[in-house]
């Protein structure tokens, strides 16, 4: 075969290769092979000086033909190649921005902070101050001074877990320690009584303590509000138009209040204030027992004894005070049939307040 034919059929045979070539790594390795140092052209380059001279200007052109061709298609070839591959990155690469982005979760106060904060406002509102007392309290402010002596019957359905007291500051009780977890925030009154200086209208919202174990209607740790006035004149009616006010702001106008008597060894005389039940409106439903009314809290006149033990003349000054579970409020306005869910940190509950 002579030269010129062998040229014919190289350049033939690599503009083929070139025609296949799949991506640009491709193509260089066909480039290689043939316009490289050791490629097939570069070797028919460097034999001119054997080919015979007669024929030296036909091959040369024919050489320059073919590395012509092959540079064109190879140049041709890359350019479509290139232009795929850095598509193909691009949309391999690519993000979807219409994905809604990873958003952070922010919390928010848990329901019963707020509506502690909800009741607060309403007694600032009214020019209350809010006070707050020791959670780990002494059984003088739990009970005694709060008219229930260690013998007292109203004890035994407020048990609670006491502290031992390292620092041997506290004398026991009866052998027992006499530091506890309070049972309820009625020991508050009697240190703003014993510290605050004359009229007095505070709440006083904080956890309490009780030995309980959890159920639909009972947690051993809950949040309670008190409220104590000491004033001169102060009556049961004025009691009776501040719980009234104060149960409408926090359930809606339109719900009725009524009180009535119990017990409570701090207050004479004492009450219990229920609220009209805000599924049936009082035509009794299961929330409501079917009574059409929900017990919210206790409440009553300072007992004078009480007053006294903390320093007040009771000839002078007359008070009321009253108590109520934020958990049991919250319950009861937002329909929750279960204390421990208000615990149970699932987000699905939290979320929809
Ligand atoms: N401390 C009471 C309890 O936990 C609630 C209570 C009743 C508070 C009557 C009061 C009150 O201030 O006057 O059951």
């Amino acid at each position: 075969m002579d030269i010129i034919e062998e040229l014919d059929s190289l350049q033939h045979d690599v503009l083929a290769r070139i025609k296949a070539a799949e991506d640009t790594a491709a193509l260089e390795e066909i480039r290689v092979s043939v316009l490289g140092k050791s490629g097939t052209l570069t070797a028919h380059l460097r034999n001119m000086g054997s080919v015979p001279k007669e024929q030296k200007a036909e091959v040369g052109r024919a050489l320059n033909e073919a590395r012509q061709a092959v540079e064109e298609a190879l140049a041709g070839a890359k350019d479509v190649l290139s232009k795929a591959e850095l598509e193909a990155a691009i949309a391999s690469d690519a993000v979807d921005i219409t994905l809604p982005g990873r958003h952070q979760h922010i919390g928010s106060r848990h329901l019963i902070n707020r509506l502690i904060d909800e009741i607060s406002e309403i007694f600032l509102g009214l020019g209350y101050s809010v006070i707050e007392g020791p959670e780990v309290e002494t059984d003088y402010y739990n009970f005694e001074a709060l008219n229930a002596p260690a013998d007292h019957p109203s004890r035994s359905m407020q048990d609670t877990f006491y502290v031992r007291d390292m620092t041997g500051a506290e004398s026991a009780v009866r052998g027992e320690s006499n530091l506890l977890l309070r049972t309820q925030t009625s020991g508050v009154q009697v240190h703003a009584m014993e510290d605050q200086p004359m009229p007095i209208y505070v709440i006083a919202p904080g956890k309490v303590y009780r030995r309980d174990v959890a159920d639909a209607s009972h947690l051993p740790q809950f949040h309670q509000i008190e409220g104590l006035v000491v004033d001169k004149g102060i009556t049961f009616g004025d009691l009776k138009g501040t719980l009234e006010y104060m149960c409408k702001a926090i359930f809606g106008e339109d719900r009725k209040t009524r009180f009535r008597a119990h017990y409570f060894p701090f207050t004479e005389p004492s009450a219990e204030v229920d609220v009209s039940c805000g599924i049936c409106h009082g035509e009794g439903c299961r929330m409501c027992k079917h009574t059409g009314w929900l017990e919210i809290l206790g409440c009553g006149m300072v007992d004078p004894n009480v007053l006294q033990m903390s320093g007040i003349d009771p000839e002078v000054y007359s008070g009321f005070a009253f108590g109520m579970g934020v958990e049991r409020i919250a319950c009861l306005k937002y329909d929750v049939p279960d204390l421990r869910m208000l615990l149970d940190g699932d987000m699905r509950f939290l979320e929809q307040f």
